[in-house]
């Protein structure tokens, strides 16, 4: 199993155009590294980051969008009005949240879930995570009166409200628990 992993990601480092070549190795040896980690997406691991975005939802992972939402999210004009919020900061704690969410945003990211977001997203730039195509479909079957008509959830943008361990990055449908419905799954 490993080999045919291992033989995977050799493949993919072979298929990289976006970045230097250098850089590739650099993410690949990496990731062989957290190898037992890659299935899910990498927890948030900056501070400022999970203090300044976490304060009014979950602190979405950066590997959930691809660098160019990110970049549309992360501009100062754009977080005066933020899905109709205030999320303004300051130039330099703005500064160290955008290039930490390019930096690992899905498109440079080897973790399997932030893979499939990156090829999900390569003709279109959503500016939700509930927009991408592939997050869509894992959650079409999920009736609307177990998401906005209940409140303990409200909108599929608490991805922390079901997923129990949203914060290690884990969204496998085994650790997932719809509050009020506890035997749907
Ligand atoms: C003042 C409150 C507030 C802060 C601070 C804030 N957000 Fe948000 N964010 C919101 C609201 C409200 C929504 C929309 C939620 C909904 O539709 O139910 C949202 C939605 C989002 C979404 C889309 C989620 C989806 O539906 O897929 C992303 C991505 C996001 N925020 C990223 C960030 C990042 C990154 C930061 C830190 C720079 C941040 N937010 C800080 C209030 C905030
Ligand atoms: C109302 C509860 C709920 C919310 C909120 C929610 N999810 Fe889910 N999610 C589920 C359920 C239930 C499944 C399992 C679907 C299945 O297996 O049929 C799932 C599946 C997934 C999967 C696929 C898991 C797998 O094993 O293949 C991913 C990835 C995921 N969700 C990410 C997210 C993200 C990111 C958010 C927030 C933007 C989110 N979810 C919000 C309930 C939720």
């Amino acid at each position: 199993m490993m080999h045919t992993k291992f033989k995977a990601a050799l493949l993919t480092v072979a298929l990289l155009t976006s970045s230097s070549a250098a850089m590739a190795e650099e993410n690949f040896w990496q990731w062989l590294v957290t190898f037992t980690r890659q299935k899910e997406v990498k927890p948030v691991d900056n501070k400022t980051y999970a203090d300044e975005c976490g304060s009014c939802h979950y602190a979405y992972p950066p590997g959930l969008l691809p660098g160019k939402s990110w970049a549309k999210l992360l501009d100062e004009k754009a977080l005066n009005d933020h899905f109709g919020e205030n999320a303004s900061l300051d130039k330099a704690t703005l500064k160290a949240i955008y290039d930490y969410a390019m930096e690992n945003a899905a498109e440079k990211s080897w973790y399997k879930r932030s893979r499939k977001i990156a090829v999900a997203t390569e003709d279109e730039t959503p500016l939700r995570i509930t927009d991408v195509r592939y997050i869509k479909r894992k959650h079409h079957d999920i009736p609307e009166k177990m998401i906005k008509g209940n409140k303990d959830v409200k909108s599929l943008s608490y991805c922390n409200a079901c997923h129990t361990q949203a914060d290690k990055g884990i969204f496998d449908s085994d650790t997932v628990s719809i509050p009020n419905y506890p035997d749907w799954d």
